[in-house]
């Protein structure tokens, strides 16, 4: 299942380009891809409550949705945790002084900038590992900042972070980056198994540094997953289309409406989409129909919100000693900094 196929990805560009090309690991091949997204649809879509996975959100039209939703007035984490960055990224070097950002889920890589610049202010900075799923993504971010970081070794891993860290190669000392808020798409089991496993690849002279949104006012929550522009509205029914096109399905996605909750005992925001009439659809790929009743709600997403009490026990009960924590003046999102205990 996991092709491991090292190889030179050829993405560098002009043959005066007096850097190698980019290492490029595989751990995740196009063919791994759709026998995962056919498995988790299949279990999804013959399971009650039917539920589908939030990594399946993320096709070229589900990046590029994504994006859009980071910029929208309602939704808050990506500028804020991008200002807390800015303001501790130096502090944050400093107490790593790590020769290696590992950067897990890094889509596009942009907030990475503020730390590698911080490290290599630092002086130790001289690798960088981006982690992600989407290989398109991950090659275009790679070469990006190996252009601008020229004496930065880039190595980028396509992965899926509940799967591979396994395979994240070693250094003297690793920054683990896991920024955005993502670990929240994952439930407590999973989550703890993400921590307990992470743990397990940790060296002495590693950190971890975590971006984690933070519980507040329900209202602001759900405006943030609700938002008036309806971008989060379509960002959620492309799961369909993804589904449409890779599993040769045929959900009419106009046929489901965008469920935000806020669900106060999980302390998480669950999306999901409500069928708005009764309907049929077949999954061609499967072989497999399904029927949704009228109203009927499917789970897409959940985006799990923390208090620091709570993190911090977390990461005690998977071997991790948070030692530094900072947010934003109004304390709407946090990054903490963890070592192995
Ligand atoms: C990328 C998982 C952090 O949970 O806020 C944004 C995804 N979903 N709006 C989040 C998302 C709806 C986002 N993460």
């Amino acid at each position: 299942m996991t092709a491991s196929s090292a190889g030179l990805a050829d993405i560098g560009s002009a043959n005066d380009d007096p850097e190698p090309a980019i290492v490029l690991d595989r751990h995740l091949t196009v063919s791994d891809r759709s026998t995962a997204l056919a498995t988790d649809v299949r279990t999804g879509l013959t399971s009650t409550p039917k539920e589908l996975p939030p990594k399946w959100f993320y096709d070229a039209t589900g990046s590029m949705l994504f994006d859009a939703i980071t910029r929208l007035p309602e939704y808050y984490p990506t500028r804020t945790e991008r200002a807390v960055l800015a303001e501790y990224a130096h502090e944050i070097a400093a107490m790593s002084r790590a020769d290696t950002l590992v950067e897990l889920g890094s889509g596009t890589s942009t907030k990475t900038r503020l730390l590698l610049d911080a490290l290599r202010d630092d002086g130790h900075l001289r690798g960088f590992v981006p982690f992600d799923v989407d290989e398109t993504m991950l090659s275009r971010a790679a070469t990006a900042i190996r252009d601008d970081y020229p004496r930065v070794t880039v190595r980028a891993v396509v992965g899926d972070f509940e799967r591979h860290l396994d395979l994240l190669p070693t250094a003297d000392r690793r920054l683990i980056a896991f920024l955005g808020g993502t670990i929240g798409n994952l439930g407590p089991r999973p989550r703890h198994e993400f921590l307990t496993g992470l743990r397990t690849q940790l060296n002495d002279g590693d950190t971890l540094l975590i971006g984690t949104d933070l519980v507040k006012d329900p209202v602001r929550l759900v405006a943030a997953y609700n938002d008036s522009a309806g971008v989060t509205a379509a960002f959620n029914r492309n799961v369909l289309s993804v589904i449409n096109h890779e599993l040769d399905a045929d959900f009419n996605p106009r046929g489901f409406a965008h469920v935000a909750h806020w669900d106060a005992d999980n302390s998480w925001i669950e999306m999901r989409l409500r069928s708005v009439h009764e309907q049929r659809v077949r999954i061609g790929a499967l072989d497999l129909s399904v029927s949704f009743a009228k109203d009927e709600q499917m789970r897409t997403e959940i985006s799990t919100k923390f208090t620091r009490d709570g993190l911090a026990d977390e990461f005690a009960a998977a071997g991790l000693t948070m030692v530094r924590w900072w947010t934003d003046p109004a304390g709407d999102f946090a990054l903490s900094l963890s070592v192995p205990a």
